[in-house]
């Protein structure tokens, strides 16, 4: 039986965290191959790359790269599409947060998030897009964004400015690229009780324990339900939603 993403490639920034990881490994699931890209050098891939192809068998690559140069993410997008054929599964994903408030978060603070969080995803989507209209084969572009741009997160005010400037920029590019079959949308989880958050709340438990009391549904969400959202919008059935925001948070936004 044909698998759903069969003959497709799916690129992922940020590969080696954990949504990234649980995006590869459904991916690969449905048959796609898989172009990743991270901080990390190729040693700390190798484990996780040999995961993928011993378990589904598909094709992979792994570059080094820090979105927040637009010519290293240009040169990986060109390494993916001579390597495992032209990617046309676009997860934006790389992120960093920084907790400080307004009036104690640095420039440089400031810089890298807005760099590496709103310009490394436009870097990376505006040469995906160019070379999908190229070479008119159509894809799929999906933004992992946050609920954070939803509601004012006074401790990380940098992060919530870059996921509202992501949620503009998928629209942006959707009305753009619709003629070109080429479809744009955002995922915007809540707390995910894994990367980004999971990073903070070990340090801080008793964040972690308000979190879980301010979410109306009462659940974190997992990697792989986030996952499982990025595939719905990649199916080749979705023909119609463009320009959306999945907002996944089990009601958090709706208390803000
Ligand atoms: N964990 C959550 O609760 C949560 C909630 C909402 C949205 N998100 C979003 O999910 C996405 C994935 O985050 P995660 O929670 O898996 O965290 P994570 O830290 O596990 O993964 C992020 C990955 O991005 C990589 N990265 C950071 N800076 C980079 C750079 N300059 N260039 C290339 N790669 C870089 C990191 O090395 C890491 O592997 C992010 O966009 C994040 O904003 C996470």
């Amino acid at each position: 039986m044909s698998k759903t993403f069969q003959n497709q490639t799916a690129v992922i920034s940020g590969g080696l965290g954990d949504i990234g990881k649980a995006i590869s490994l459904a991916f690969a699931a449905e048959g796609a191959a898989i172009g990743l890209c991270d901080v990390h050098n190729l040693s700390e891939a190798t484990g996780f790359l040999t995961r993928l192809k011993n378990e589904y068998g598909v094709p992979c690559y792994y570059e080094q790269v820090d979105v927040s140069e637009a010519g290293a993410v240009k040169a990986w997008l060109y390494n993916v599409k001579r390597e495992l054929g032209i990617p046309s599964l676009i997860i934006v994903n790389a992120a960093t947060a920084t907790l400080a408030n307004m009036l104690e978060i640095t420039t440089d603070q400031w810089l890298r998030e807005i760099n590496v969080n709103l310009n490394g995803a436009f870097y990376m989507a505006q040469e995906a897009a160019r070379q999908l209209v190229e070479s008119q084969t159509g894809g799929r572009i999906v933004f992992i964004g946050s609920w954070a741009a939803h509601a004012v997160h006074l401790h990380m005010p940098a992060y919530s400015v870059s996921k509202a400037g992501i949620r503009m920029l998928s629209k942006t590019m959707a009305l753009e690229l619709a003629p070109h079959n080429i479809l744009v949308n955002e995922v915007a989880p809540g707390y995910v009780q894994a990367g980004l958050s999971g990073k903070i709340w070990e340090q801080h438990p008793e964040l972690s324990r308000e979190a879980a009391e301010r979410v109306p549904t009462g659940k974190f969400i997992s990697t792989t339900a986030v996952a499982d959202q990025v595939l719905y919008l990649c199916r080749p059935d979705n023909v119609h939603i463009t320009g959306s925001t999945l907002l996944m948070d089990g009601g958090l936004s709706l208390r803000s």
